[in-house]
């Protein structure tokens, strides 16, 4: 009798994963981590910003910079690819580390005294190495790459660049405890230790102020005048326009030493960073011709988006290897982009508070058991009551429940607009802009599922 392994059963599965994809050449590179060794349509930018660092390079204080530009315009990949240039010097810095601890053996020969000389700080290295050989030392450029949206107090941060100075385990800052002096002194003192220029990266900074304010900014911007041997240099990224609205005037003229701004890729652009990375990542000829010059228009009215536009290609050809096709085509696109449009949509409602999260519930289930009647905003009130009370939720007021609706119309999610009945007043008219019974589902999923069968109660009197 034959009979089936179940072992290999499994097995098949996961060779049929390993087989070789004959769509991808290379997935990783189409990731929006990969950083390419080429950014198209970005080399100005790289230039302005490499020319305004470039001075760390000579032991001088860079202008601190800050730097703007819609999501997706290549500012995050500018930044970790400018610091890849420029720790690329570290080899150097390597070579004079090298040449001062032989220097430092030659002196101290085989003496031990003057191993607990230096031990007990009676002499320090500066002594003992020469002026001249210290001075080259401190001009070691460091670049710290942080992102707000992680690192997003005063304390973490100060903490963060300490501990990338820490020599062993010892010396880490606890995550949280110290007293901002505290903390702020051995910040100092590990700069200073160090020496050289601290060019540090605060991306997506309009976080960490929108959490935590800008004292740390502040103090950052004054750091210098209490550096003896070491500068250092900051550079704010934010696809926030309005954001130094939120500074103080003195952190908005010294962050904002120079100003750059990244401007939005067209579809020209867009194809060129595509095929870019199409080369890399893709087998040659598995791309039908109009698949990229599709993703780049469809990023391009998206407020030119290179995520996006990479995030397309990448989907189109999951689903073409997926249904073990040859080739990735234009369809393939167009239902990437309605995937990619639903988890986003899914994202969001996910994310979204329990009582504006009701009041959609309300509508998608007015939609669902009522179809195409209309729906207005008096009749959402009675209903989100109705399913409030149900779910055992705090019914709050209607003119509250109508500041949710407004900001769903926001959202995308769904259209409200106000009509008036002449004698009978006006009234807001609501329409669904998202499948109902995926978002149901995905709604459902959570809190509401007791009353997720239940329709609604209060349906409709007139008939317009
Ligand atoms: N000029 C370019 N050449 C090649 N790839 C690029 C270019 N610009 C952006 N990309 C790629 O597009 C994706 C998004 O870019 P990036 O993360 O730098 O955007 P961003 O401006 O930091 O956006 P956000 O404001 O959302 O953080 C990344 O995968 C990045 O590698
Ligand atoms: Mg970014």
């Amino acid at each position: 009798m034959w009979r089936m392994n179940p072992f290999d059963t499994v097995k098949n599965i996961f060779e049929a994963f390993e087989a070789p994809s004959r769509i991808f050449k290379n997935r990783e590179v189409l990731r929006s981590s990969y950083v390419p060794d080429y950014l198209p349509h970005r080399q100005r930018e790289i230039s302005l910003v490499a020319s305004i660092l470039a001075p760390a390079l000579r032991g001088e204080t860079p202008t601190n910079l800050l730097i703007y530009g819609k999501p997706g315009t290549g500012k995050t990949a500018s930044a970790n690819f400018i610091g890849r240039a420029l720790t690329s010097r570290a080899s150097d810095l390597t070579s004079r580390y090298i040449r001062a601890f032989l220097e430092l053996n030659r002196k101290l020969g085989d003496s031990t005294t003057g191993i607990m000389e230096e031990a007990s700080g009676v002499v320090g290295y500066d002594e003992l190495l020469g002026e001249d050989l210290m001075k080259e030392l401190r001009r070691g450029v460091h670049y710290i790459y942080i992102n707000c949206q992680q690192v997003d107090t005063g304390y973490r941060l100060l903490a963060h660049l300490a501990n990338h100075f820490a020599r062993d385990w010892n010396e880490r800052v606890p995550i949280s405890g110290w007293s901002p002096d505290t903390l702020y002194g051995k910040l100092l003192e590990r700069l200073d230790r160090e020496g050289g220029v601290t060019v540090v990266v605060l991306d997506e900074v309009d976080r960490l102020v929108a959490k935590s304010g800008d004292d740390v900014l502040y103090t950052l911007t004054r750091i210098n005048s209490d550096l003896k041997h070491s500068r250092l240099s900051l550079v704010g990224i934010s696809n926030d326009l309005k954001f130094t609205d939120m500074l103080d005037g003195r952190v908005k003229s010294s962050l904002g030493g120079e100003e750059l701004v990244f401007p939005p890729y067209n579809a020209h652009q867009l194809r060129d960073i595509l095929n870019q990375r199409a080369e890399m990542g893709f087998y040659p000829g598995v791309l039908e011709e109009g698949v990229i010059p599709l993703c780049a228009a469809i990023a391009a009215q998206e407020f030119g988006d290179a995520r996006r536009a990479l995030e397309l290609l990448k989907v189109a050809g999951e689903i073409a290897e997926r249904e073990g096709e040859e080739k990735v085509t234009e369809d393939h696109v167009r239902r990437a982009q309605s995937r990619i449009e639903e988890d986003r949509v899914g994202e969001v409602i996910r994310t979204l508070p329990n009582q504006p999260k009701l009041v959609l519930f309300t509508i998608l289930q007015m939609k669902r058991f009522g179809g195409d009647r209309r729906i207005t905003s008096g009749e959402v009130y009675d209903n989100y009551r109705f399913y409030a009370e149900r779910a055992g939720m705090r019914v709050l007021t209607s003119r509250r429940v109508s500041e949710f609706i407004s900001e769903l119309t926001l959202l995308g999610l769904i259209d409200s607009r106000v009509i008036s009945f002449g004698r009978q007043g006006r009234t807001k008219v609501i329409d669904v802009k998202i499948p109902v019974k995926r978002s149901l589902t995905v709604i459902s999923d959570g809190i509401f599922s007791d009353v997720a069968e239940i329709p609604p109660r209060y349906t409709y009197r007139r008939a317009f």
